[in-house]
């Protein structure tokens, strides 16, 4: 294992010793293989960078308590990754060969995984870029898919027990109802780095509501958004936000404890009955929100300083599931 302090660690980019790389030319893909070198050369006309061909993923390894690493839902990173390629029009990787890339980026990079109890975990970045060099606005016909992998810490400092002050926003949309905020695309987070930053230079992190009527919450900063209304597990039903694998996997697991779950619009203004609420994503799980302010209706919404029992349930029951801890009954894990 690397000699790297683990616990130190925060969701920044740290250099492991291979990436995994393959492409795609002439209507099919390549073998995978697994490189040192980081980077590529590039056409300054490919259409990643011209028209915005670009999607992206993101899930984790794990070291659980029986010392076995294990892969969560790389399957439905996969099927997702696919859904973003076809929203912008590249070569979707196949699940098999996106699994095995995957596969081949742990294997090369074993001792980044970083050991349990940490709160770290070896995160991985899968990229896709069109790379075929034009100027005619289109889309390419040549595809680089990249696995870049990372050890990480928590998403916010403090991990789980750090709860995160929130800001509405009007005045930006990250997506469009018909565009591509169901895709996991680059163009929808460079869409969000005005509000983003704008709240992070208040201390917060931004809530996105829907871009037609701005009544509804689409995703907060990077992430799902779900809250507990009358003991109901909520989260929004939008087209413009990402199917979060974690918001999917923490609805599961509220039914199987007996707690209701609706998907449905949710008013801005429902905040006020709800008893706790949180951000949901792989880098975090989830992160508890401690309050909402809404500076154009003047309200705010208070959650407190400490996560809710339902969140606290919910977000145990799913680590305990990733690291071996729990039966993994939906086959959630690849365990190696
Ligand atoms: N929403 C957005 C915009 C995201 O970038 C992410 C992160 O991947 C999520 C939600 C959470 O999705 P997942 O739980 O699949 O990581
Ligand atoms: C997550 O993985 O939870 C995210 O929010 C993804 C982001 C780092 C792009």
């Amino acid at each position: 294992m690397k000699n790297i302090d683990w616990s130190q660690l925060g969701f920044h980019y740290t250099e492991t010793d291979y990436i995994v790389r393959c492409e795609y030319h002439n209507g099919s893909w390549g073998e995978p293989v697994a490189t040192h070198d980081k980077t590529i050369q590039l056409h300054l006309s490919s259409t990643c960078l011209q028209y915005g061909q670009e999607a992206f993923e993101g899930l984790k390894a794990l070291r659980g308590v029986d010392g076995k690493v294990r892969i969560f839902r790389m399957r439905e990173n996969a099927r997702r990754m696919a859904r973003s390629a076809e929203g912008l029009y590249m070569a979707p990787v196949p699940e098999d060969l996106f699994c095995r890339c995957i596969l081949l980026a742990l294997e090369k990079n074993m001792d980044y995984v970083p050991p349990m109890g940490t709160g770290a975990t070896l995160y991985f970045r899968p990229l896709l870029i069109g790379i075929t060099p034009r100027l005619g606005v289109g889309p390419g016909h040549d595809f680089l898919f990249a696995v870049i992998p990372s050890p990480i810490g928590p998403y916010y400092k403090g991990g789980f027990n750090h709860t995160t002050p929130f800001i509405v926003n009007r005045y930006v949309d990250r997506a469009a109802p018909l565009g591509t905020g169901q895709f996991k695309v680059g163009g929808n987070y460079a869409a969000s780095f005005r509000a983003t930053e704008a709240a992070h230079a208040q201390g917060m992190s931004c809530l996105f509501l829907d871009s037609v009527e701005r009544r509804y919450i689409d995703e907060c900063g990077a992430a799902n958004f779900f809250g507990i209304k009358d003991g109901v597990y909520v989260t929004p039903k939008s087209t413009s936000i990402l199917p979060s694998i974690t918001n999917n996997s923490l609805m599961q697991l509220a039914r199987d404890h007996d707690i209701r779950v609706e998907q449905r619009p949710v008013l801005v203004e429902e905040l006020a009955d709800m008893t706790e609420c949180g951000a949901c994503g792989t880098a975090t799980v989830i992160s508890p929100i401690s309050r909402v302010i809404d500076p154009d209706h003047k309200r705010i919404y208070e959650f407190g300083d400490t996560p809710g029992p339902i969140s606290t349930m919910l977000y145990y029951a799913l680590l305990d599931i990733q690291y071996g801890k729990e039966e993994d009954k939906y086959e959630w894990c690849t365990v190696i």
